[in-house]
Parts: structure tokens; sequence; C-alpha cells
């Protein structure tokens, strides 16, 4: 009884670390599958996901030892070493191709992330579903994505300490659209209907028009922004 108690009050602790932009990343993830998270820093996302059942075990990946380590310690205060794993690992390149389902990469830049993904040999399956969460460049990271045959299956934004952050569920198809410039910024979003897609499109409007004094393209891609979204 003390035991579970305890649990509880640990589990509590990791669950209170998970902000909106790792529970948005928490909701993409599918039930029961083997997750991987790359640079996993602290572990809480696979910590509260294997608490919550929702992960059979995950494996709490990063290329550096330190944060590795402070991974390492969250897992174990939370009493799940027997389901979390942790793997120093460059990207996903201590990987094979059964270790994980679901992968998710969240915290980095889009530029990274797309490397990450690029340089696994086994990045081409269908089964895997990605779970991206870039910090800067999503439209890079989309981009890249279109143009080496990843879908983008759903695309959400939220608000953690005031700031717009976006998570994208990937899958792997090998069907190449081309596809206008503007989609880059815009995918799944639907800033009509959510106020979190508009403050995110809204932020990369701002950027552009930051851009543009340097180069006229991002000034006709903000123009398109700014009619999708009716703003003068
Ligand atoms: C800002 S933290 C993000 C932690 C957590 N994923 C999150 O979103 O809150 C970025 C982490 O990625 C790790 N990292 C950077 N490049 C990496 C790579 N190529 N492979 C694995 N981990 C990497 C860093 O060591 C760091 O711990």
């Amino acid at each position: 009884m003390l035991l579970m108690l305890r649990l509880a009050e640990m589990s509590k602790s990791s669950e209170n670390k998970l902000d909106n932009r790792l529970k948005l990343c928490a909701d993409f993830v599918r039930n029961g599958i083997r997750l991987a998270d790359i640079g996993t820093d602290h572990a809480y996302l696979p910590v509260w996901l294997c608490r919550i059942g929702r992960c059979a075990s995950a494996i709490a990946a990063d290329i550096n030892p330190d944060p590795l380590k402070r991974g390492r310690d969250t897992i174990i205060n939370a009493g799940l070493t027997d389901v979390i794993e942790t793997r120093l690992s460059d990207g996903l390149q201590m990987f094979g191709s059964n270790d994980a389902d679901d992968i998710v990469i969240a915290g980095m830049g889009g530029e990274l992330i797309a490397k990450i993904i690029g340089d696994w040999q086994f990045a081409k399956d269908s089964t895997k579903h990605y779970i991206l969460q870039p910090m800067t460049k999503s439209e890079v990271l989309i981009k890249w994505l279109c143009e080496n045959g990843f879908e983008i299956i759903r695309q959400d934004c939220c608000v953690a300490s005031n700031k717009c952050y976006t998570v994208l569920l990937v899958k792997y198809t090998g069907e190449i659209f081309a596809r206008d410039e503007v989609y880059y910024y815009l995918a799944k979003l639907t800033p009509n209907e959510n106020e979190n897609h508009l403050m995110f499109v809204k932020n990369h409007i701002n950027r552009l028009e930051k851009q543009a004094k340097g180069d006229i393209k991002y000034a006709e891609i903000s123009q398109k922004l700014r009619d999708i979204i009716n703003i003068k």
C-alpha cells in the first residue's frame, strides 16, 4: 500500500512536468505501442506515457550522456526501469528496425529533425509513426518530409509558457507531391477554425516579413498567408 502511494506521488510529479507541448506530443502516440523518444533529456514523456499505460515500453534516447543520466533518474524515481530503457544514440543511429513503433522527436530544430530521420536506414517504413515537434523552421522540416515521401497525417498547435508550438504526426508513404511553397507554412493547420493554429500562422507571417527585407519571395508567401486568414 505504502509503495503504491509512493509511486502515485512520483507519477504525479512527472505528470506535473508534462507541459502542454509534451502533452500534445503524447496525444499523438498510439495505444499499446513501443515508443522511442529521441532527444529525451529528462525522459518526462516516456515516463508519463508508460505510467498511464499508453505505451507498453519505451526507449529514452539522447546523444549526450548528461541529459540521458537525468532521464535515467526520472525513470528510476518513477519505478519504471523494467519498461523504459535508456540509450545513448545520435538520432536513431543505435536503433534497429524493430525497436519502436512510434518515434517522438521533440524540442529540436526542424532541420535537425529532418536530418535524424534522413540518416536512419530504417526510416522508410510505413508502419511507423513519427511525432515531430520542431522548435524552429517547421517549414523546412515539412518541405523535407514532402520531398522525401513522408505524409503529414495530423498537425495541431498548443500554447505553453506563452509560446505557440506545433506537433506533426507523420508516416512514410513513398508518395512525393509537388507543393506550393505556402503549404510548408500551413500543412494541416486550419487557422480560421482554431485560435492556436491562427497564432502559429501569425508568427510565421511576422518572421516572413522580417525575411522579406532580404528576399521578395518571403513577402509573397506572407501575403498568401494573410489572404488565407483574411488580414490586410
Ligand atoms: C531541448 S531538449 C528536448 C527535450 C525533450 N525532447 C523535450 O521536447 O522537452 C533537446 C535534447 O535533444 C538532445 N539531442 C540533440 N541532438 C540530438 C541528436 N542528434 N540525437 C539525439 N539527441 C539529440 C539534446 O542532448 C537534448 O537533451
